[in-house]
């Protein structure tokens, strides 16, 4: 880091020791899923486990609670339960990141970690920033210990993506393929089309040109954070595209995340099929995966979105803090779709247990696990907490913010909280309405809900929703229908070690 660096990184640190008691008087605090220090997070960055060590760098502008000035942040864990933080290893350092230190990726390799991330710079002037005033460039940090990292080096400018893309191009994942190495790049084209460019390389500094990915019509006209990968023998292209319109049930939310099955050869004329999204839930984007030591394919996202604001808030902003991630999900594969389920550490933070049954309602404290299950072609309705609600009847689920007694109101209606009606709901989703998904026959439900996020997965990871809350009590858990069995753990916190009088 240079002087410049060292310099931006103390101002974190005074920040972080002055806001940071406020930050964790806040009864919306999350108790195991990670959030920012202080201030502003979105995107998961540099997903890796190197030497036993997972490493969870965020997007991070510790500032400013809305998210202007991005540097990454960085969390640490051998066990994906007790955390430390450290601290802000890239800041905007460089002419060439000067306006943001944005996303990327990072590589383990021979005890050394190599971090990938995209320079933006806003040029001063009367740009579009669009087609001009932008500049992304690939830059690359390495990293002895994965945790004092060297100089950063200028990899990839404007000048060397086709011409046919516009001056919005970011996000490199980089993955290692037989002797080589590939990344991939999201981007916006002149012709209003996303698009992902995949180059190559054999030292991991210079880099070719090999083809752009695309779907065979137009999907959008951004597409953000690539992330090519494979599991079981098949490749998907996840992605977070912006511009496509939103429908009943799918693309719900201002912008989309999801993947594409990759049929054939992704660097000769492989094509791009089948888009399915990641989450159903109101508060989802930008997800990146990893393998870890043990060869899972874990994923991390986002649990929040960028531009929301007119549709739905987050109350928290006012407590000096934004955002956080989601748990890490390890994905399997089923008949080329995949599936995302918590990782099983999680379950270590399981303390009391109940059993639930039907109509009765019990207190959840402030954080929870249920877990149920449900009898051949049934019907299920869960009070998370008053005003949210998740239903299930015949191929259909809704998470809904509306009291108990208004159960089946949010089926069959038009999409809410952006506009009319929106009054209908209950305050604590701030906003957020209705979100439906088609889903085959429920059998099985897990809830993970954490103070003020709360994560819903169906069949054990088919379908998805993640969702911010801003309960006022604590949680009261009611189930209706047809439950064989349920039982619910209220959760212990994770340990997270913020030392900020550690050495920079
Ligand atoms: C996605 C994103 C990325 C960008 C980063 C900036 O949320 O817009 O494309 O690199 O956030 O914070």
């Amino acid at each position: 880091m240079n002087k410049e660096g060292k310099r931006l990184a103390e101002r974190v640190r005074q920040e972080e020791r002055e806001k940071l008691e406020v930050v964790c008087r806040d009864p919306w605090r999350l108790r195991f899923h990670l959030m920012p220090p202080v201030g502003w997070l979105n995107d998961p960055n540099g997903l890796v486990q190197a030497d036993g060590v997972y490493h969870v760098f965020f997007q991070y502008s510790p500032f400013d609670v809305n998210g202007k000035d991005k540097f990454w942040g960085h969390y640490t864990s051998r066990d994906l339960l007790n955390w430390d933080y450290q601290g802000t290893p890239f800041v905007t350092d460089e002419d060439f990141d000067r306006n943001g230190v944005y996303s990327g990726c990072a590589l383990a390799r021979d005890g050394k970690v190599a971090v990938f991330y995209t320079g933006n710079v806003k040029l001063e002037g009367d740009y579009d920033y669009i087609l001009e005033g932008r500049r992304a460039s690939v830059v690359l940090v390495e990293s002895g210990d994965g945790l004092r990292f060297g100089e950063k080096r200028l990899l990839l400018t404007n000048e060397d993506y086709p011409e046919d893309y516009t001056q919005h191009i970011r996000d490199p994942k980089v993955f290692r393929l037989g002797d080589g190495y590939e990344m991939v790049l999201g981007g916006r084209k002149k012709n209003g089309c996303g698009a992902v460019l995949l180059y190559e390389s054999d030292d991991l500094i210079s880099w070719h040109f090999r083809r752009e990915l695309t779907s065979a019509q137009p999907f959008g006209y951004m597409w953000e954070c690539p992330d090519l990968f494979e599991l079981d023998g098949e490749w998907f292209l996840s992605l977070s595209p912006q511009g496509l319109p939103r429908e009943e049930y799918r693309f719900q939310n201002v912008y989309a995340s999801g993947y594409f099955a990759v049929r054939g050869d992704f660097r000769t004329d492989g094509s791009l099929e089948d888009f399915s999204e990641w989450d159903k839930g109101f508060d989802f984007y930008a997800p990146q995966t990893f393998q870890d030591e043990t060869g899972r394919r874990l994923l991390i996202g986002w649990a929040g979105l960028p531009d929301i604001s007119g549709e739905y808030e987050n109350p928290t902003a006012e407590r000096g803090w934004q955002h956080a991630l989601t748990v890490p999900r390890q994905l399997t594969q089923r008949d080329g779709r995949l599936l995302q389920y918590p990782v099983p550490e999680l379950e270590a933070l399981r303390g009391e247990e109940k059993r639930l049954l039907p109509g009765v309602e019990t207190d959840a404290g402030a954080a929870f696990d249920l877990e149920l299950s449900l009898e051949e072609e049934g019907k299920l309705t869960v009070r998370i907490a008053e005003g949210l609600l998740f239903e299930y009847n015949d191929g259909e689920a809704v998470l809904s913010f509306r009291d108990g007694d208004e159960a089946g109101a949010g089926i069959g209606e038009g999409r809410e909280g952006t506009g009319e009606g929106a009054e209908a709901f209950s305050g604590l989703g701030r906003g957020r309405g209705v979100r439906k998904a088609k889903s085959g026959a429920l059998k099985t439900l897990r809830i993970l809900a954490d103070t003020s996020l709360v994560e819903i997965y169906l069949n054990r990871g088919e379908t998805v929703f993640t969702t911010r809350f801003y309960p006022e009590r604590p949680l009261r858990v009611r189930l209706d229908g047809d439950v064989k069995e349920a039982r619910l753990w209220k959760m212990r916190a994770m340990q997270v070690r913020l030392d900020l009088e550690k050495e920079l």
